[in-house]
């Protein structure tokens, strides 16, 4: 949901903003623009469209300012034209302003300063931020005073950078909710919606915390309490992740590299939480913690599938009663939480505002929560008492892949915890789960082999309006995460559904232009999706089948047959992942779409 960068320091900004902007693309890609101190002026260059657009306004331009700041856009408030890409300016022009989030009371804001003789030129809420500081400053306020008593007058969720044609040297940003981190460099100073952003310069961190001011200039930086300025102590944090993870590595798209990523990830996010020859898993994260009476998980989007996969882990390992909601619809429920109830905020980014306000609920109502997120620095990271951080290193592609995989590792290993704590799994049944998780990665290699089997048959349907997937049990949020992959980045009808319910309905939508995609692993329901998938065939539906290798009567059924290696139907959904995600990834190609960017997406949603 738009992406910030800001930078103070020695070296020229133009193209620190632009590979700024190059990595937080995936934020939103509708326009871009930037904002910079160039000779004592205020200049602004936007333009509507991918990043590339204002890297060609700013091709040939010998700028030499060292203050600037850059924003790429997700539309909310105005549509995709050049007037209303960011920076917005004040009047004069002096001032200029880049957010992220939405302002809730704009529209009286913007009546009122009107009234008051602002011209507006945009049809953005984020304009408003310009010209109250416009008034802030004409009354003598300093930058700093202005930003925060601007920030005060503001409802909803905002991040939000300044910079003005007085003030050189320095810019000041302000955080409510909107995720904002700073980046403390060897005399620089930089400012990023996320860390990838910041990791050319450093890897010196301090996430902005809600109602946190911050000024950045060349000296250094300083934080401020939004409320009554008061001076606060922030200090860094160091990150691991190296830059270079940020990029293609030669695959033609991040998603295609993230979705090879796979099997080193689940090997990451295994490793010394498993012992093999014990069966044993060991969470340092849950250590002196009670094994709960009762789950409930909150999640959105992937998350929210990887978290109907867990509910199934936790009630067939542990045997703990399990909900999962959308994020939200829980946060405007009204939930019932029960003593000893666990918290679970599945969410990659770790900023989803909905997943944010469903954890804030379920604690505020006598929850114990964790977060089971990618982004240990994140606010949801931070909110929660326990963080199960997952090892998929930066996602960059806007659907998610590894880290989808990451999330669904953190529930077995969850599960098998709490079903040995509590009892429900003997050491017999700890050991074979434990050899079928660890023996994961490496099936999870020889399915990426069949990534040519999946281009084809991509090539062969990748021209068809709807596509239905169908699954059961622990596959059946497979279902739907395979339809929602299909969806997002090749923009074909996709539906998952539950494979017995397809009679119940779905079934009137298939005919020989609507391809079926079952899933179909050995084990106990596999004869009751069998004849699910006939019931498909029968209505003429071209029939594509994960299923066991070895599995000689869904190759006879099927029109395209995946061989899948043998596993447990409980860990199908691991190996079933991949060539979901393929079918997906070279669909879109064949369509010759733009996959790491889907049209109309962001990969973090911090709008509601
Ligand atoms: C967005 C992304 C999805 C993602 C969802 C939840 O909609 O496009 O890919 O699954 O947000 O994100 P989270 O960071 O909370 O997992």
């Amino acid at each position: 949901m738009c992406g910030i960068i800001g930078y103070v320091g020695p070296r020229k900004v133009v193209p620190v903003i632009l590979g700024g902007l190059h990595k937080l693309e995936y934020r939103g890609y509708d326009s871009a623009g930037m904002a910079i101190l160039e000779k004592g002026e205020v200049v602004v260059v936007k333009r509507r469209g991918k990043l590339k657009e204002l890297e060609e306004a700013v091709t040939g331009i010998d700028y030499t300012a060292t203050t600037g700041m850059g924003h790429t856009r997700w539309a909310t408030h105005g549509k995709v034209e050049d007037r209303n890409a960011h920076p917005h300016v004040d009047c004069k022009g002096q001032l200029a302003v880049i957010h992220n989030g939405i302002i809730e009371n704009y529209e009286a804001l913007r009546q009122d300063l009107v009234k008051r003789g602002h011209v507006f030129v945009s049809d953005t809420d984020s304009e408003v931020i310009a010209h109250l500081m416009e008034d802030q400053v004409a009354a003598g306020a300093d930058l700093l005073d202005a930003a925060r008593v601007t920030a005060l007058q503001l409802d909803g969720a905002f991040a939000f950078l300044v910079l003005g044609k007085a003030f050189p040297g320095r810019i000041v940003a302000v955080r409510k909710l909107s995720p904002l981190v700073l980046g403390v460099g060897e005399g620089e100073m930089v400012l990023g919606s996320d860390t990838p952003a910041l990791l050319d310069y450093t890897h010196r961190i301090i996430p902005l915390h809600d109602g946190d001011v911050v000024e950045i200039n060349e000296q250094g930086f300083a934080f401020y309490a939004l409320d009554d300025g008061a001076r606060l102590e922030r200090a860094p944090m160091m990150v691991q992740w190296n830059a270079s993870a940020a990029e293609k590595q030669g695959f033609k798209h991040f998603m295609l590299k993230e979705i090879h990523e796979q099997p080193v990830v689940i090997r990451d996010t295994l490793y010394s939480r498993i012992d093999i020859d014990t069966g044993h898993v060991d969470l340092q994260e849950f250590q002196g913690e009670a094994v709960p009476k009762r789950v409930s998980i909150v999640a959105a989007g992937t998350s929210y599938h990887a978290a109907r996969v867990g509910k199934y882990l936790l009630e067939e390992l542990a045997r703990i009663p399990t909900d999962v909601s959308f994020s939200s619809e829980y946060r405007y429920g009204r939930p019932i939480v029960q003593p000893g109830t666990l918290g679970i905020a599945v969410t990659q980014s770790g900023e989803t505002i909905d997943t944010l306000a469903a954890l804030r609920l379920q604690r505020s109502l006598g929850a114990k929560v964790v977060a089971i997120t990618n982004r240990p620095e994140s606010t949801v990271a931070r909110e929660s008492e326990i963080s199960f951080v997952t090892q998929a290193g930066i996602e960059i592609g806007v659907a998610a892949t590894k880290s989808f995989m990451a999330q669904l590792i953190a529930f077995y290993l969850i599960a098998l915890y709490f079903g040995q704590r509590n009892g429900v799994l003997d050491s017999d049944s700890s050991v074979r789960y434990a050899s079928q998780l660890s023996s994961l990665s490496q099936k999870c290699e020889q399915v990426l082999e069949y990534a040519g089997m999946m281009e084809t048959i991509a090539r062969k349907f990748y021209k068809v309006h709807d596509m239905i997937y169908v699954g059961r049990g622990v596959n059946y949020p497979m279902a739907l995460e395979g339809a929602l992959k299909m969806k997002e980045i090749s923009y074909i009808h996709a539906e998952g559904y539950a494979a017995g319910e397809l009679k119940h309905g779905p079934i009137a939508l298939l005919d020989q232009d609507v391809p079926v995609v079952g899933i179909l692993p050995q084990g106990p329901l596999y004869e009751k999706v069998y004849s699910n998938l006939q019931e498909s065939i029968a209505r003429d539906s071209p029939l594509v089948v994960l299923g066991d290798k070895k599995d000689r009567r869904a190759q006879a059924i099927a029109t395209d047959f995946i061989p899948m290696p043998t596993v447990d139907e409980l860990f199908s959904p691991v190996v079933c992942a991949l060539p979901l995600q393929l079918l997906a990834y070279y669909t879109a190609d064949a369509k010759g779409l733009d996959v790491d960017q889907p049209r109309n997406l962001a990969k973090s949603v911090t709008v509601e």
